[in-house]
C-alpha cells in the first residue's frame, strides 16, 4: 500500500495512462454515455460567458466542452504529460494551458467564476477534504460556482475489486495501463447519502445529480449572495 500523502503514484501513473486516458470515455456502455452527455449539456450551460478554472484539466475533455461557451478557460493540471495531450486538441486563445498542483494552486484570490473539478475529488485523501473544499472557495468570486463530477462503481466495468483501505477510509485500486504496467492508487466511492452530507456540511448545494454511473454536482460558498 502506497503511503497516502506520498501521490507520486498518482501522478505517475496519470503521466504514463495520459495517451490513452481518454477510453474512460469511450466504452461502449449507451446507457454510461447519455449519463455523460447529460452532463456535457449542463455544463456548457454552466459555464456560459464565465472565466473558468478547469483544475485537473487531464487531457482537456472537460475543457473543450466549456471552450465555446466560457469567456475564458484556464485549464491547469500538475502532469505535462496530459498538458501536451490538452494542448493537441486545444487550439482556441480563450483557453491558458498552465502547469499547477491542485494542492498549491496559484491563482489570485477570487479569480474565477467557476472552478471545475473533472474526477478529482476521488483521488484526493479525505483527511484532506476540508482543505481542499476551503482553497476551492478562496478561487472563486463571491457568486462563484464549483462543479464536480464523479463515477461510481458501475462506471468501472469488469474491475470492481477494492485493493484495500487506510484508517482514514480512503480506497485502493489496482489501474493497469495497457502495456500491462500495473500501479495501486486512490480511488474513493461516494454513496448520494455520504456525498450529500459531504458537501452540504462545505458548501451550499444547488444541484445534486446522483445517477448509476456518475454524480455531479454545482455548489456555492455558504457565504455566497446568489
Ligand atoms: C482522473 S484524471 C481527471 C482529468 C480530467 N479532469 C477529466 O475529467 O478527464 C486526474 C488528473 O489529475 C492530475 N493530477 C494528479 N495529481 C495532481 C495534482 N496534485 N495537481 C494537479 N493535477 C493532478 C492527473 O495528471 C490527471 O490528469
Amino acid at each position: 500500500m502506497p503511503d497516502l500523502d506520498d501521490r507520486e503514484e498518482l501522478i505517475q501513473y496519470y503521466c504514463q495512462r495520459a495517451p490513452e486516458y481518454e477510453q474512460i470515455y469511450y466504452r461502449d456502455m449507451p446507457e454510461r454515455r447519455r449519463e455523460i452527455d447529460d452532463e456535457i449539456a449542463r455544463l456548457q450551460e454552466l459555464c456560459k460567458d464565465k472565466s473558468v478554472l478547469d483544475i485537473p484539466c487531464g487531457t482537456g475533455y472537460w475543457t473543450a466542452i466549456m471552450q465555446d461557451s466560457a469567456d475564458q478557460i484556464v485549464a491547469a493540471d500538475l502532469s505535462r504529460e496530459m498538458l501536451a495531450e490538452a494542448s493537441g486538441r486545444i487550439r482556441n486563445e480563450k483557453v491558458s494551458l498552465v502547469q499547477a498542483d491542485i494542492n498549491k494552486p496559484p491563482f489570485a484570490t477570487g479569480a474565477f467564476d467557476l472552478v471545475a473539478l473533472g474526477f478529482w475529488l476521488s483521488h484526493h485523501p479525505r483527511q484532506h477534504f476540508v482543505t481542499l473544499f476551503e482553497s476551492l472557495k478562496r478561487l472563486i468570486k463571491p457568486a462563484g460556482k464549483i462543479w464536480m463530477i464523479e463515477n461510481n462503481p458501475p462506471a468501472e466495468g469488469d474491475r470492481p475489486e477494492s485493493f484495500g483501505s487506510d484508517k482514514h477510509g480512503n480506497n485502493f485500486k489496482e489501474r493497469f495501463l495497457d502495456s500491462g504496467k500495473r500501479f495501486v492508487i486512490m480511488k474513493n466511492y461516494f454513496s448520494e447519502e455520504e456525498i450529500r452530507e459531504l458537501l452540504s456540511a462545505n458548501f451550499r448545494i444547488e444541484r445534486l445529480t446522483y445517477g448509476k454511473y456518475y454524480w455531479s454536482a454545482v455548489l456555492l460558498s455558504p457565504d455566497s449572495p446568489s
